[in-house]
Parts: C-alpha cells; sequence; structure tokens
C-alpha cells in the first residue's frame, strides 16, 4: 500500500510516519508538506534514507502540486493544518486557506485520480466545548475559534464530497494530543520546557477549562484502525476517556512536579485567548467497536514525554530560538 500523508512533518503526521513504516514493512509513504513554522524535517531525520519514504515540499492548497504527488498512490491520510488556536486569533485567513480550501483541493484529487481511500484527521474542537456528557459523531457542529471553525469547515467539504460524489472518505476527530515532537507552543510542551528553562508558566483564565489528553501514540493506533477497519462516509471520535477528568491547572501543577520545579513559576493571565473553550470530551464508542482502545494512561504518557523533552533539548531550543521567540515577541510582547 502506498500512503500520501500531508502534513507529515509536523507533531502528529510525523508520529504516524514513523508508525506506518514500523508497522507495516510493506508500505510505502509519500509525505506532502508546505514547510510551515510547524513543519519540522528533524521530525524525520532518522527515516530519510528509507527507501520506502519520500519527502515533497509542496502545499496542500496547489492543484498541481497535489496532482503529481497522488500518482499511485491508494490512500490520502491529511494531517496538514493550520493547527494553533492562538494563532488562529491573529492570522485566521491561513486557516481557512489550508484547512478549508486545501482540503477541497484534496478531495478533487480524490475524485479525479480514483484514490481508494481518504481519511480527513480532524478535532474534538469541531463539536465547541460541552459541559457536562460526552460529544458523539452525530452531535452538531458549534466551532468556537477561527481554528476550529476551519477544521468544521473541512469536514463539511468532506461528508459533502460523500453524499455528493461517492467519494471514499473517512473521518476522525481526536482530542488533545501530546508527546514526542509536540511544537512548544501548545500547553503540555511549552510548560515542559519554560519548566526546563526556569521560564513562567502563563495560565490562561484561571486553568479550570478541561482537555481529554490522549498521547499521540494511542492516536496513530486509532487512526490506522479507522483507515484500515472504518466503514468509508463514517466519522470517528478517538478520546483518551481520562478518570478523572485533568483541568489545565492540575496539568500545569504536574508538569512542575516532574521537572522539580514550585508554583512560583506559574502565572496566571487572562485576555490572551477570548472566546476560550472549557471542556472538551467524546464519545468513544464508534472506535471501540473496531477493537481500539486508549492504552496510554495520562501518568504514564506524561512522565514518557516530560523524559523526552529532558532528552532532546537541541530538537526544542531550536524553535524556541528562532519561530516561537519571533512569533512570542510579536504578539506578547508589544
Ligand atoms: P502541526 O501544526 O504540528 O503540524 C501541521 C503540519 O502541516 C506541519 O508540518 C505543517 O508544515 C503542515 N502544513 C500546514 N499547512 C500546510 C499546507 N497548506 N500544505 C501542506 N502542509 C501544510 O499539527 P498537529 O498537531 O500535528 O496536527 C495534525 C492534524 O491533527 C491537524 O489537522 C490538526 O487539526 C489535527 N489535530 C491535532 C490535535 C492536537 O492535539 N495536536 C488534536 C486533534 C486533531
Ligand atoms: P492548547 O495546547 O493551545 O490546545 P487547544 O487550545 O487546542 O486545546 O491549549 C490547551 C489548554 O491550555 C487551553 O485551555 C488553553 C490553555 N493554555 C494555557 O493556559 N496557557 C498556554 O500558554 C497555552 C498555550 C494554553
Amino acid at each position: 500500500m502506498k500512503l500520501l500523508i500531508t502534513g507529515g512533518a509536523g507533531f502528529i503526521g510525523s508520529n504516524f510516519i514513523h508508525y506506518i513504516l514500523e508497522k507495516y514493512p510493506d508500505y510505502e509513504v509519500v509525505n506532502l508538506d508546505k514547510l510551515t513554522y510547524a513543519g519540522n524535517l528533524d521530525n524525520l531525520k532518522d527515516i530519510e534514507d528509507d527507501a520506502r519514504y519520500k519527502f515533497v515540499k509542496g502545499d496542500i492548497a496547489d492543484e498541481k502540486v497535489v496532482g503529481e504527488v497522488v500518482k499511485g498512490v491508494d490512500a490520502i491520510v491529511n494531517f496538514a493544518a493550520e493547527s494553533h488556536v492562538d494563532r488562529s486569533l491573529y492570522d485566521p485567513g491561513s486557516f481557512i486557506k489550508t484547512d478549508v480550501y486545501g482540503t477541497w483541493v484534496l478531495l478533487e484529487a480524490v475524485k479525479k485520480f480514483g484514490i481508494k481511500k481518504y481519511l480527513q484527521v480532524s478535532t474534538d474542537e469541531v463539536y465547541g466545548d460541552i459541559e457536562t456528557g460526552f460529544s458523539k459523531e452525530s452531535d452538531y457542529l458549534n466551532p468556537s475559534s477561527p481554528y476550529s471553525a476551519s477544521k468544521a469547515g473541512g469536514d463539511m467539504q468532506v461528508l459533502a464530497s460523500r453524499r455528493t460524489f461517492d467519494l471514499p472518505v473517512l473521518i476522525t476527530r481526536s482530542t488533545n494530543n501530546y508527546g514526542p515532537f509536540h511544537y512548544p507552543e501548545k500547553i503540555i510542551p511549552l510548560f515542559i520546557t519554560n519548566c526546563l528553562e526556569d521560564k513562567e508558566l502563563p495560565v490562561y483564565d484561571g486553568g479550570t477549562q478541561i482537555r481529554d489528553w490522549l498521547y499521540v501514540l494511542d492516536n496513530c493506533r486509532g487512526i490506522d484502525t479507522v483507515l484500515h477497519k472504518g466503514t468509508l462516509g463514517e466519522i470517528y471520535n478517538i478520546g483518551a476517556n481520562q478518570e478523572p477528568e485533568i483541568t489545565n491547572l492540575e496539568l500545569t501543577k504536574t508538569i512542575l512536579k516532574l521537572t522539580g520545579k514550585d508554583e512560583s513559576l506559574m502565572k496566571h493571565v487572562t485576555g490572551l485567548r477570548p472566546g476560550h473553550d472549557q471542556r472538551y470530551a467524546v464519545d468513544c464508542s464508534k472506535i471501540k467497536a473496531l477493537g481500539w482502545k486508549s492504552e496510554v494512561s495520562f501518568e504514564e504518557g506524561i512522565k514518557k514525554t516530560v523524559l523526552w523533552f529532558k532528552n532532546n533539548e537541541e530538537w526544542w531550543k531550536k524553535i524556541k530560538n528562532g519561530e516561537y521567540l519571533e512569533y512570542y515577541k510579536k504578539h506578547y510582547k508589544s
């Protein structure tokens, strides 16, 4: 099987490529990535000479490039996206271009070149926040940020392509991931690396919010399950269903403890995330019926993740002293 993986130089995409090449010795992978600030070929250094792997720099919104890379491909897994809620407040247009228009370009290629399967990697954030209970795949979409609204727009294109053109599509909607190669702008890698550098941890809006932290390998296994066993046209939630649920404040205290730092590094801030979603939680019974379940507990996953960041200082320091620093100065210090 030959897979086109888009956005494979980012956090989840690069973990997925490693996972696929290891699990399926006879699979080939083409990775199409624009290499935005979040795309990082350092994530794939160990496999760059693997004969089963090929990297192509390009934009999913570019029909010409997409038309070239889909040749001979059996399935597409689309990870490519602008993915950070905070950045979507400053530059929503780039989110719409990639997450909506780019998705449409890929679907057009599925139609034109008769690709056998297309899997859209989406997010639980399309449901909006949910005070109690669990979002189901059939729930209406109620996104809060330009990021989640763009992802919802992408999902709608995928679903419409099924109904109108009978395209062979699937959607996964996972909860927040964490693990190796996580760009240090999202809360877990930002707070771990800030602790390691003795920098402040900006806790937004009292830290009462809840996310259902899913270890990235569990998501990779989930996407693999849906790709191979899912019913075309269906959506599958993927979540850890953590018990008990963890607030951002509890998460922050766990990270402080695991890095040996004290709570004086915590800095409460407000106003940085208007429209801040309070809680996400998803019902995973559909994917569980395909035989998937999350295997890594939060306790285990967060320890592994802290260790990975401790052992890969060069990887994250390059980012934090470069692009991330520029972004931070522009939006938080001016
Ligand atoms: P990321 O920001 O780390 O990586 C995104 C990758 O896409 C980068 O390599 C970037 O260069 C590439 N890219 C961006 N625009 C592109 C374009 N126009 N053409 C080609 N490549 C482009 O994101 P991530 O955290 O790995 O997320 C991957 C996918 O999973 C996204 O679709 C995201 O919405 C979804 N998702 C993420 C999470 C999470 O917690 N990180 C949770 C649920 C769903
Ligand atoms: P984030 O990692 O950006 O993921 P998402 O917004 O997609 O869920 O944020 C997770 C939670 O952490 C969210 O409630 C916002 C909060 N947060 C902070 O408190 N401080 C920070 O510096 C960041 C980046 C996020």
